[in-house]
């Protein structure tokens, strides 16, 4: 099964790493100098923030909301690649001497996802210094990230996976739904995806190196592991749902009544879980990853990502 899957993508450590080589941004490039947010204008897609379904909002609201959406993005982006950062460092190490290709490649992901790490907390910093209203956050990031490095490295390469495929969903709905969100985001969307396009391919032969050898019994506690940290994410995001409607309220002075902060909080939560859980999930390419080590687990985990559309 695992030979035809790898016959199939055709992903190998030189490719990444050549593609890798050809692309070189630097996180100055982006953001700072001349180029600042534009704060009269949307930062995330529509089909990530999900606004338009709070009907009553006004517009002030709707771009406040959008707002605090995309500082929720950088945070969490952020939260996430610094896991990853250790993890992809901790895989290399083993074989560090054994393939010159597959150390560099890794090598370059680790430095990658630092770079990435960089981008956004200067983002984060741009978008605190013009925002004016203090959004909370779930966290802190050094907690969260122990409790999913905790799981099987198998689970976790798994999340990882599905995390780098998402960000390809993501750069291709912000050109999808272009509705004139701020060019300095798109901008992040476009070289972060950039970079991800490797590192996608990276994380596969990572699951299939992680997998090796592992019975159905193990894939499948893999598979339960890495639902555990989706579950445990998915909980934290019910939480920023909440702090978003509190920095929603303090930002445009309003205060919603009861059954409107109840919609904006259930929206809001479903909307993250698409935007972080529910876009990777069911990516094609992370079931076929998945299905090639088990067509029972890919099934169970297209069935899960139903919950989160
Ligand atoms: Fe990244
Ligand atoms: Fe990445």
């Amino acid at each position: 099964m695992l030979q035809t899957a790898q016959a199939t993508h055709g992903f190998t450590y030189a490719k990444a790493l050549a593609a890798s080589e050809k692309i070189n941004w630097r996180v100055e490039d982006l953001i700072g100098g001349e180029r600042r947010l534009d704060f009269a204008k949307p930062f995330m897609p529509e089909s990530l923030a999900r606004i338009g379904e709070i009907g009553f909002l006004d517009a002030e609201a709707r771009l406040k909301l959008n707002h605090i959406r995309a500082h929720g993005y950088l945070y969490t982006f952020g939260l996430v690649e610094e896991f990853i950062l250790p993890f992809v460092l901790d895989h290399a190490r083993p074989l560090l001497a054994e393939d010159d290709l597959r150390t560099r490649a890794l090598l370059r992901f680790a430095s990658e996802e630092a770079k990435h790490i960089h981008l956004f907390r200067t983002f984060e910093r741009e978008f605190q210094a013009g925002f004016g209203t203090d959004c909370a956050m779930i966290g802190p990031a050094e907690e969260v990230g122990k409790a999913v490095l905790a799981h099987h490295p198998l689970s976790v390469a798994l999340l990882i996976l599905q995390v780098e495929w998402m960000t390809q969903r993501h750069y291709l709905e912000s050109i999808r739904d272009n509705q004139g969100i701020d060019e300095q985001f798109k901008s992040l969307l476009r070289h972060h995806w950039m970079e991800e396009a490797q590192h996608a391919q990276l994380d596969t032969l990572m699951v299939e190196a992680l997998a090796e050898n592992r019975d159905a019994r193990q894939i499948e506690q893999a598979v339960d592991g890495y639902l555990e940290i989706g579950g445990m994410f998915d909980g934290a995001f019910k939480q920023q749902a909440a702090f978003d409607l509190d920095a929603l309220q303090r930002a445009t002075g309003q205060v919603y009544r009861a059954a409107e902060a109840a919609t904006i909080v259930a929206v809001q939560h479903q909307a993250m879980r698409w935007t972080y859980l529910g876009s990777g999930i069911s990516h094609p390419n992370f079931l076929r990853s998945v299905a090639a080590l088990s067509p029972a687990q890919a099934t169970r985990l297209a069935e899960a990502a139903q919950a989160f559309g």
